[in-house]
């Protein structure tokens, strides 16, 4: 029985992947910011610290899988702290956990909208791990008509650039964990509730 961690798994994808994996016989622990085995908020530090202490206690030291699927898509610096800073803390906070499994494997939920125009400037400052810039960056950006979407999508494309910036590295592949990303088009779930509504909201968003 392998044991996978799935954050955002209160709803949309990650809850729907819970229960597939729970139906296969996989043991799940369940992370988001509430109805979860671990209830933390990964846009904090204590959140993300909370994450690993807990999940090293429920899983017993060892995982066999973690999926960093957490993520919101409000046009605020809130977007960038969990999309990006709250998945990355979650791959290598549990890389530890993962090294100790004889098949370790993570992904990271991108989106297509990595594709879509981003901030150059949000982007770099995520690769380059620093939080406060990319937070005050994304304070300069927020709010404004469709200014939101560029916002998320540089979470999404940073995310994908870091898994490509790492995943052949010493600690990923060169220690036998796959670190992968997915890139989802238009799922429906409660976080584009809104987006596909009606007609013109599908015909803006297609
Ligand atoms: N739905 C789509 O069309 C779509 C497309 C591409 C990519 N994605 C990505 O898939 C992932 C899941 O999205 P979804 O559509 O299932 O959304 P969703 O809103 O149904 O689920 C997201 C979950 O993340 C949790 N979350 C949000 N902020 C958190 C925080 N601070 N700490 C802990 N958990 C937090 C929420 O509580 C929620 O349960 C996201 O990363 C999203 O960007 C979604």
């Amino acid at each position: 029985m392998r044991t996978v961690v799935i954050t955002g798994a209160a709803s949309g994808i990650g809850r729907a992947l819970a229960e597939r994996l729970r139906n296969e016989g996989d043991r799940v622990i369940t992370v988001d910011l509430h109805d979860a085995d671990v209830t933390v908020d990964l846009s904090t530090a204590e959140g993300r610290s909370a994450l690993v202490e807990q999940v090293a206690e429920l899983s017993g030291g060892t995982i066999d899988a973690v999926v960093a699927n957490a993520g919101l898509i409000r046009p605020e610096p809130v977007t960038v702290a969990v999309n990006y800073f709250g998945a990355i803390a979650t791959l290598e906070g549990l890389r530890p956990l993962l090294e100790r499994s004889s098949a370790p494997r993570a992904v990271l939920t991108t989106s297509l909208a990595a594709v879509m125009d981003v901030y150059e400037d949000l982007v770099e400052s995520c690769l380059a791990g620093d939080e406060e810039e990319a937070l005050a960056i994304a304070e300069k950006y927020s709010g404004g008509e469709n200014i939101g979407n560029n916002l998320y999508a540089s979470t999404k494309a940073a995310e994908a650039r870091w898994v490509r910036l790492n995943a052949p590295n010493p600690e990923w592949a060169g220690a036998g964990i796959a670190l992968n990303a997915v890139g989802p088009g238009i799922v429906e779930t409660p976080m584009v509730a809104d987006s596909i509504a009606d007609d013109a909201s599908r015909a803006s968003t297609a």
